[in-house]
């Protein structure tokens, strides 16, 4: 290879988009000729993706096959809940299949490579990507970050049915000052360690083939020149030898940044740093070799790269058969199929939360023959994909208003009521009220334009936007039973609105099958069973607000002088996570040890009886957290170590068993390293972060903590 074709491997450019859908211009296409491009950003369709491989594979002096790669985040055509939505379902087999579906149908179009699962944990609701991610939790997120990995990977890369899957964005991207995306990230190496690496971890331990540095610094190095965390400890202490993939442009933005002065100094701190591939900025294309050739850069160092993107490409069989991915017929056979809309509804059903229910309003009984359907984003069928919708379009979609206008028996009258969520145009509030004061029941379609969240989508207020709780007022005001439905990619701050409507169902970004998904659990045929991945504050000012947080040495005790709480507002949030109700009604039973104290080479079992007091069946999530009394670093009041989906008749009662080792109990040390120490710990079993009933053992040892040899997240 020469070294321009070496450089051409490293170089990844965007398709354009017209209203025929993906295009080349002819200039890049003289580029794929002359050996100059390795990978194309969002080019798919079978037919768009075997033109273009045909001419890499014939027309160029080597015939390298090309990379096709796209962001499948929440499915390819179909769309599934957003993933913040689908983490809400704490069911890592669901996430798996749907990850699994959306290669299938990605796989058919042509796509090789998806940039996901994005893996950012983030406390910071203010920030529009967290619709993207798992929530706040490193547990639950390590487990979900599995899980896709698994669906998008499958057993095997080398699979025409199977995508590289890449852990991005690497790392502490979803903790940007003040909330703002692309923010500066300044965080502790503890807090690093604790929180933000754990799925990264689990990505690479499941197998993530890529990784996507974000374009945050973390104290002072932009992660796309950050050598310490990419080579040294990914590829070093981690033995991880994947694609590194820049994100969009990030390697020009160095220079933004202001540690490159020009476009070869980022691009060669960027391949020394351990970024093989370029995104679009174009600098690895056409500058890069200037570095090897004035001395700057070491061959040895190009080699290593272009060494791992051909090996991605061996992998996945491309020199066996270019053309494997891509077929018009797998296409008509497998995108928006019947079984992948099944399964869109069925997630888009589990990943709904019932955040309250009082008098019970919901479900919506046969009494309810006519009934006032309020707020645009009812009719909205583009907003309820979300952002990061891959190829989905509104047109494949069933709306809220659709679904329920298709329901046999109920007399849907439909008033938007604003002209849409951010107008403070009050004037169909009216006959929005006139329309509730005729039905048998009304329903709020309530949240945020899909546009609302995402990538560059941060909001300083994340209450419900315009006059939205204005016109939940009016119709509340009129006493006929009301429910909300949320529409939207983040926690909101819905104190007032809890104040106003008995019925409160959070249903995020649901997807292609959102409109039957949200019926179906209006009218009680689905009994909700989801469950908060990431806490709802009462207002914006309580951000940064989780449940894993410290005690402080003055715990906050409302209502108490000079302890960690609040003038103006409670100090606890609205919805804590792991929050989510049911049509029924769980009891829980006293947890029982099978010991009081266990040794390092033990594992603790604990029981506990869940039963289903209520009439009507339903899957709760039963949630185990563990808490350290006293360690040689302040301990979290509470950490998720355990999460079961168990099912229940009305009137049954099923054990449910955790088992308990000592890796459960371990945290990164006063030196940096992963450790358990004995001592008492104590066991939270229940139904959210803030309704458990608690258990204490005892870990007996030697005195000296206890390094644990094999750590299942990072350390150092
Ligand atoms: C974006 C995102 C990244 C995505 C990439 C390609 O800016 O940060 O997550 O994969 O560009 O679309």
């Amino acid at each position: 290879m020469t070294l321009e074709e070496k450089m051409g491997q490293l170089a990844q450019y965007p398709s354009q988009w017209s209203d025929t859908g993906p295009s080349v211009p002819a200039g890049r296409k003289e580029d794929v000729r002359a050996g100059k491009v390795g990978s194309f950003l969002s080019h798919y369709g079978a037919e768009a993706t075997q033109e273009m491989q045909e001419i890499a594979v014939t027309e160029s002096r080597l015939g390298i096959p090309l990379l096709f790669a796209y962001d499948v985040v929440h499915g390819y055509r179909t769309i599934f809940p957003i993933p913040l939505g689908e983490a809400s379902s704490f069911n890592p087999d669901l996430a798996r299949r749907t990850a699994r579906a959306a290669a299938r149908e990605a796989t058919a179009g042509g796509v090789h490579w998806t940039f996901a699962p994005m893996i950012d944990l983030s406390r910071e609701p203010r920030w529009g990507r967290v619709m993207e991610g798992a929530g706040e939790d490193p547990y639950l997120n390590s487990i979900l970050a599995r899980a896709r990995v698994q669906g998008f990977q499958g057993p095997s890369v080398a699979a025409d049915t199977t995508v590289m899957a890449t852990a991005k964005h690497f790392v502490g991207y979803g903790a940007p000052q003040a909330g703002r995306d692309y923010h500066t990230v300044d965080i502790s190496k503890r807090t690093l360690h604790e929180i933000y690496l754990p799925p990264v971890y689990a990505a690479l331990d499941a197998g993530a083939r890529s990784v996507m540095p974000g374009f945050n610094e973390i104290a002072g190095i932009p992660m796309h020149a950050h050598d310490r965390l990419i080579n040294g400890l990914l590829r070093n202490d981690w033995n991880w030898d994947g694609v590194v993939v820049s994100d969009y442009t990030a390697i020009w933005e160095l220079k933004k940044h202001g540690i490159a002065d020009t476009d070869l100094s980022a691009g060669i701190q960027a391949l020394e740093a351990g970024v093989d591939v370029d995104m679009v900025s174009g600098i690895y294309g056409d500058t890069l070799a200037t570095g090897v050739q004035e001395g700057r850069l070491r061959l040895d160092d190009v080699n290593r790269a272009v060494r791992r993107v051909l090996r991605a490409k061996w992998d996945a069989g491309l020199f066996e058969d270019p053309f494997r991915y891509g077929s018009p017929e797998r296409e008509d056979e497998v995108i928006l199929s019947d079984s992948h809309r099944d399964l869109a509804r069925t997630a888009a059903q589990q990943s709904m939360v019932l955040l309250k229910n009082e008098d019970e309003v919901l479900p919506l009984g046969d009494g309810v023959e006519t009934l006032a359907v309020i707020g645009p984003l009812a009719d909205d069928a583009r907003t309820i994909l979300g952002e990061w919708a891959g190829a989905g379009r509104a047109e494949d979609a069933i709306s809220v208003l659709d679904a329920l206008q298709n329901r046999t028996g109920v007399d849907v009258r439909y008033v938007p009521g604003l002209p849409d969520v951010r107008s403070t145009d009050m004037s169909g509030v009216d006959d929005a009220v006139d329309a509730v004061r005729q039905a048998d029941a009304a329903i709020l379609v309530l949240g945020e334009h899909y546009s609302m969240s995402g990538e560059a989508a941060s909001r300083t207020s994340i209450d419900l936007p315009g006059r939205q709780q204005d016109l939940a007022d009016a119709v509340t005001a009129t006493g006929t039973p009301t429910a909300a439905v949320l529409l939207n990619g983040r926690p909101l701050a819905l104190s007032t609105l809890d104040d106003s409507v008995p019925a409160i169902l959070e249903a995020w970004y649901p997807g292609t099958e959102a409109g039957p998904a949200v019926a179906d659990v209006l009218f009680g045929e689905v009994n909700p069973s989801g469950k908060l991945p990431m806490t709802f504050p009462r207002e914006t000012g309580q951000i940064p607000i989780f449940y894993n947080h410290k005690n402080t040495g003055r715990p906050p005790v409302q209502d108490q002088d000079y302890t960690s709480t609040y003038l103006d507002t409670h100090w606890t949030p609205l919805y804590p996570f792991g929050h989510g109700l049911s049509y029924t009604s769980f009891a829980y039973g006293a947890p029982k040890l099978n010991k009081g104290s266990i040794t390092i080479n033990d594992t603790l079992r604990m029981t506990v009886d869940v039963s289903n007091t209520g009439d009507r069946a339903g899957t709760e999530v039963v949630q185990l957290y563990v808490e350290d009394s006293t360690a040689s670093v302040t301990p979290r009041v509470k950490e998720l170590r355990g999460m079961k989906r168990v099912h229940l008749s009305p009137g049954e009662t099923k054990t449910v068993r955790f088992a308990v080792t000592p890796e459960d109990l371990t945290f990164i040390g006063p030196r940096m390293r992963r450790i358990v120490e004995p001592g008492h710990f104590h066991l939270h079993v229940g139904t959210s972060s803030a309704d458990v009933q608690t258990s204490t053992f005892q870990l007996t040892g030697s005195t000296t903590p206890i390094p644990v040899t094999e750590i299942s997240s990072p350390t150092q």
